[in-house]
C-alpha cells in the first residue's frame, strides 16, 4: 500500500524528492504559518511519518490519536515539541537533525556575541538617528573576545563549536556539563567548573543545553545575580532555559549587562517587556537558517523517514 507523508510546513525541496523517489506519496501544508492544533492533528491522522516543526506541539494527546503513525522526523536538533515518553510507548519513532546544523547556529551565537560585545545594533540605531558627530575615545566601548573569559553552558556538539569559535578569537574558556569533555579541555583549553562559578567568573556567557524538565530555568533568579555587573548573556538554545522574567528584571537594573537572544519564553509570543530594552540583541530563531544547514537537515528528515518506513534504522533517531 502506498505510504503517506505530511510535512507540517514547506521545507527545502530535496525531502520531497526524495520521498517521492522512494515511492511514497508526500502532502506538504502550503501555509506560510504554523498550524493550528487541529490542522496538524488533520494532517497526521493520515500520514504514515511526518515531517514537523519545532513549533509542532506534539504532545501525548495527539501521539495518542495516530495509529498508523510509524515515525516523525523533527525539522531540528531540539525535541523537547514532542512527548518522546509516549512516542516510545506508542512505538512512534521520532527523530532529529544534529551535526548539520552545528556551524550555522555556532556562527549565529559568534554574531551574537560579537553583536552584543560590540553594541551594534545600538550603534546602528545611533547612525540612523543622526547622532555620530566624529570619532570619540569613549564612545560605545566595548568587550574584546581576547581578554574575556567566555563561559559554555552544555557541551554538546553545538557548545563545543562555539567553543571552538571563541577559542581561536583567544578567549579562555570555562564550561559546565554534567560530563566532563575532552576536547573542550584538550584542544581548547577550557576548564569545568560548577554552573555558579561559571556565572560568576564569566565575562560572556552562552546557553547550549537542550531543554528538559531538568534544564528548564537554569538560569533562575537566584544564580542569575551570580553574573557579573556587565555580563553579557547569549542563549541560542530555548528560551525556557533562562527565567525571563528575572532575567528582565536584571538587564533593567544593571544597565551593563547585555543580552543576545534567538530564542524566546513561549515562542512564538515575545515578553513585550524585552522590546523596550535597548541592552538587548533579538534575532528570530535563526540559528540553523543558512541555506546549507537546512537543506541538509531536509535531506536528514526525508531519509530518516524512508528508512524507517522500509524497516531500517534511522540515521539521527532521538530514541
Ligand atoms: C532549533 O532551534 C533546533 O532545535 O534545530
Ligand atoms: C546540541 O547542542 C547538539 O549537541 O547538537
Amino acid at each position: 500500500m502506498n505510504k503517506n507523508i505530511f510535512i507540517s510546513q514547506k521545507i527545502p525541496a530535496s525531502a520531497e524528492n526524495i520521498l517521492k523517489q522512494a515511492g511514497f506519496s508526500v502532502k506538504t501544508n502550503k501555509e506560510d504559518r504554523m498550524l493550528s492544533r487541529e490542522e496538524l492533528l488533520t494532517g497526521l491522522k493520515k500520514a504514515d511519518a511526518a515531517i514537523c516543526l519545532l513549533s509542532d506541539k506534539i504532545d501525548a494527546a495527539m501521539l495518542a490519536e495516530l495509529p498508523r503513525c510509524k515515525v516523525i522526523a523533527n525539522y531540528a536538533v531540539g525535541f523537547n515539541n514532542i512527548d518522546i515518553e509516549t512516542a516510545k510507548s506508542k512505538g512512534i519513532i521520532i527523530t532529529n537533525t544534529p551535526d548539520v546544523l552545528t556551524d550555522a547556529t555556532a556562527d549565529l551565537t559568534l554574531a551574537l556575541i560579537l553583536a552584543a560585545a560590540r553594541h551594534i545594533v545600538a550603534g546602528d540605531a545611533f547612525m540612523r538617528g543622526g547622532q555620530f558627530k566624529g570619532w570619540k575615545p569613549f564612545l560605545f566601548l566595548g568587550k574584546q573576545l581576547s581578554t574575556s573569559y567566555v563561559g559554555i553552558v552544555g557541551a554538546g556538539r553545538i557548545g563545543v563549536a562555539v567553543a571552538e569559535r571563541v577559542h581561536a578569537f583567544g578567549a579562555k574558556l570555562l564550561y559546565f556539563s554534567n560530563n566532563p569533555n575532552k576536547k573542550m579541555e584538550k584542544r581548547f583549553g577550557a576548564k569545568r567548573v560548577t554552573l555558579n562559578e561559571l556565572l560568576e567568573n564569566s565575562d560572556i556567557v552562552s546557553l547550549h543545553a537542550p531543554l528538559t524538565p531538568n534544564s528548564r530555568h537554569l538560569l533562575n533568579k537566584n544564580n542569575l545575580t551570580f553574573l557579573k555587573n556587565d555580563a553579557i548573556l547569549i542563549n541560542t538554545a530555548r528560551g525556557e532555559l533562562v527565567d525571563e522574567p528575572a532575567l528582565i528584571k536584571l538587564l533593567k537594573k544593571r544597565k551593563s549587562m547585555v543580552a543576545g537572544f534567538d530564542v524566546y519564553y513561549g515562542e512564538p509570543n515575545i515578553n513585550p517587556e524585552l522590546l523596550t530594552l535597548p541592552n538587548v540583541v533579538l534575532s528570530p530563531h535563526t540559528g540553523s537558517a543558512t541555506r546549507t544547514a537546512r537543506e541538509q537537515m531536509a535531506e536528514i528528515a526525508a531519509i530518516n523517514i524512508v528508512n524507517v518506513l522500509n524497516g531500517g534504522k534511522p540515521l539521527t533517531p532521538v530514541w
